[in-house]
């Protein structure tokens, strides 16, 4: 179920490409900035400031991997802090990788593997390098599922509950939380009452933090 048709290349604030798609009526990051959005709220409060216990590897769950920029820059981050990552991602209307290249995100980031990470066979765990092991599934995240509670860290990266209301409700955040390991955190650039409300009612313990420039607020959910 490819979905790169009528998707359209935009430059965002900072410099940065992403992508603008029709049929949904969304970008696939800030308008203000794809680069710093991914920094700020997957790599800085996702990652750099994750408190909760030191799993080695580190597990990160995607929800909607899109561009792959995410992964790309946790890749990077691994090989920064020499800290083995094992990322699983779910994506239901994948790109294709012509798509991403015109968004040039390995010079951006200067992190080379993204053509990798496209390209990865859907279901099989890919070792990148040493330090990353990469999964990517072709499903909804609907319909997911993981049999512990095994993630640290939660990159929640779904389109605005505007257009996918389906996608931010208690039912979604529970099932989330059953392959959460306790002390994980839920990190996500939607901060509207109704998702905290949601978290919470998922047994999340939810923090309001800055958000990147052009967004007030960010969430981060820490399971209980
Ligand atoms: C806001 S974009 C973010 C994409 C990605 N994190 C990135 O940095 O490019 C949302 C992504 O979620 C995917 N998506 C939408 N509905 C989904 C669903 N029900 N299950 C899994 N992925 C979904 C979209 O196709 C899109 O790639």
């Amino acid at each position: 179920m490819e979905h790169s048709a009528d998707l359209q290349v935009i430059l965002t604030k900072d410099g940065s490409y992403s992508l603008y798609s029709p049929h949904f009526d969304q970008f696939y990051h800030s308008i203000h900035g794809s680069l710093q959005e991914s920094l700020h709220i997957y790599i800085d409060l996702g990652l750099r400031r994750f408190k909760g216990p030191e799993t080695q590897p580190l597990r990160i769950f995607e929800m909607g991997f899109g561009t792959g920029l995410n992964a790309l820059l946790t890749l990077q981050w691994a090989h920064q802090h020499q800290r083995s990552v094992q990322y699983v991602c779910v994506e239901a209307y994948p790109l294709l990788p012509q798509t991403v290249e015109a968004l040039h995100y390995e010079n951006l980031t200067g992190q080379p593997g993204l053509q990798l990470l496209q390209e990865a066979a859907w279901g099989v765990p890919l070792p990148v390098s040493p330090l990353f092991e990469f999964t990517k599934i072709a499903t909804r995240l609907q319909d997911f599922t993981w049999n512990e509670a095994f993630f640290d860290v939660i990159y929640f990266d779904a389109f605005a509950p505007r257009v996918q209301p389906e996608l931010w409700t208690h039912e979604i955040f529970a099932q989330v939380a059953a392959f959460t390991a306790t002390g994980g955190n839920l990190v996500t650039y939607c901060a509207k009452s109704i998702v905290q409300r949601a978290l919470r009612q998922a047994g999340f313990v939810v923090e309001k933090h800055p958000g990147p420039h052009g967004k007030r607020h960010v969430l981060r959910g820490i399971k209980g």
